[in-house]
């Protein structure tokens, strides 16, 4: 086994003797407190226009998965922190990222959502790029004008390439530390081995909800049993959470009820289940869901969450990964309806309800609020987080409860 693989085990392991124990006691990882949160979170532009700002301009976000670039000359757009960018494999293997703006005269440079290509031109004027950035050609450059000047050039956007994950910072020429951003994240994302993925499928979910109510939705299993009573209760527990912070991001591991099972077995004998089940949030808006088809049969979903310009608005990409790549079409095809299912309960369910609640919300009296219980312990961390990075603390709300007559 290689260290790696050790350290996967060993993870796995100790979150599946905390699911046991959980389930044994009857207990849970729970918040020390519930956590009142103020409604003008929500709905409140100013705080959504510095959340675009900060978390979406001035942090690095994912911007798909390295299996999305597979080789040299692979590219992606990527536009919708609202600011048009291209994502490209160099061929030395490097990925970068410049703006998607062609330099004579502002053209949209790459037009396809994604492709091949070892340059990229223009269709406006012909001019030509190469991966790296560098005008390559030009028509009739004698006549056009003399030199190539260092401002023909694509102006870089920062990116980089970590566990499997493309990040991007959307600021041209801004300085983007993805190392610091991730901290002691990054081995744990380095645990799902996203490098040897292979993507199946992809769509585009909408929500009439600020970002910040689509993401809660992903967060806590508490939900379960009402909202989806017939699609995931009944194969997951509402009543245990199992959560691990690192700084801003978070781990919440699903506990599914055949795992009730291993309480009369010895640990030698529990089943294997998908090695870290559950979701990866990577701050501010990537939820990295893994699930399985059958035992054995995993897969990745990613769904990014993008605010759009109204407080009221986001775009959910979702994308569905093959973890160790697509082996035969009879695993393609569940791979696929697993996307499928899951699209229908986000599309049926989750964002229904966050449609309507966010509605809600917004024609609430002024100073409401909403409350996170203890088990909603992602929630509360989420919001602080938010909150600590766009340097606007949480409105003061009282306590969680009135004192008691
Ligand atoms: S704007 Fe691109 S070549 Fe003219
Ligand atoms: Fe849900």
């Amino acid at each position: 086994m290689t260290s790696l693989e050790q350290r996967i085990e060993e993870t796995r392991r100790s979150i599946n003797r905390r699911i046991v124990g959980h389930i044994r006691n009857g207990t849970s990882d729970l918040a020390d407190g519930a956590m009142r949160n103020s409604v003008a979170v929500y709905t409140d532009p100013a705080r959504h226009a510095a959340e675009r700002q900060k978390l979406f301009r001035e942090t690095p976000v994912v911007a798909c998965l390295s299996a999305d670039l597979p080789s040299a000359g692979s590219f992606r757009t990527f536009d919708e922190t609202g600011v048009p960018i291209v994502v490209v494999r160099g061929r030395d293997g490097e990925v970068r990222a410049f703006l998607n703006i062609c330099t004579h005269r502002g053209a949209r440079l790459v037009r396809e959502a994604e492709g091949q290509a070892r340059l990229f031109t223009c269709w406006f004027h012909g001019w030509s790029f190469a991966n790296d950035g560098k005008l390559a050609a030009a028509p009739e450059r004698e006549r056009f004008c003399d030199a190539v000047d260092e401002r023909d050039h694509l102006i870089p956007v920062p990116a980089a390439e970590r566990h499997g994950l493309v990040f991007v910072q959307a600021t041209p020429e801004s300085a983007m530390d993805i190392d610091a951003h991730l901290g002691d994240f990054g081995p744990q994302l380095e645990l799902l081995r996203l490098d040897t993925a292979q993507r199946v499928k992809a769509g585009v979910l909408p929500v009439k909800a600020n970002w910040k109510y689509a993401l809660d939705t992903y967060g806590e299993g508490y939900h379960f049993a009402a909202l989806h009573k017939q699609t995931l209760a009944p194969n997951f527990r509402n009543d245990i959470t199992v959560y691990d912070r690192y700084g801003p991001h978070h781990r919440v591991s699903f506990v599914s009820r055949d795992m009730e099972a291993w309480l009369d077995k010895p640990e030698g004998e529990w089943g294997k289940g998908v090695a870290l089940g559950g979701i990866h949030y990577i701050f501010p808006n990537t939820v990295l869901f893994a699930g399985s088809v059958s035992p054995g049969k995993a897969y990745y979903t990613t769904f990014r969450h993008f605010p759009g310009e109204q407080v009221g608005e986001t775009v959910t990409h979702k994308t569905i990964y093959a973890p160790r790549g697509v082996w035969d079409e009879a695993y393609r095809k569940e791979v696929e309806a697993a996307y499928d299912a899951t699209a229908f309960v986000v599309e049926t369910e989750d964002y229904v309800v966050a449609a309507e609640g966010w509605r809600n919300l917004a024609a609430m009296p002024p100073g409401s609020t909403v409350v996170y219980g203890r088990q909603e312990v992602a929630l509360q961390n989420q919001h602080r987080a938010i909150a600590a990075a766009i340097g606007m603390p949480l409105p003061e709300v009282g306590p969680v409860r009135e004192a008691a007559e």
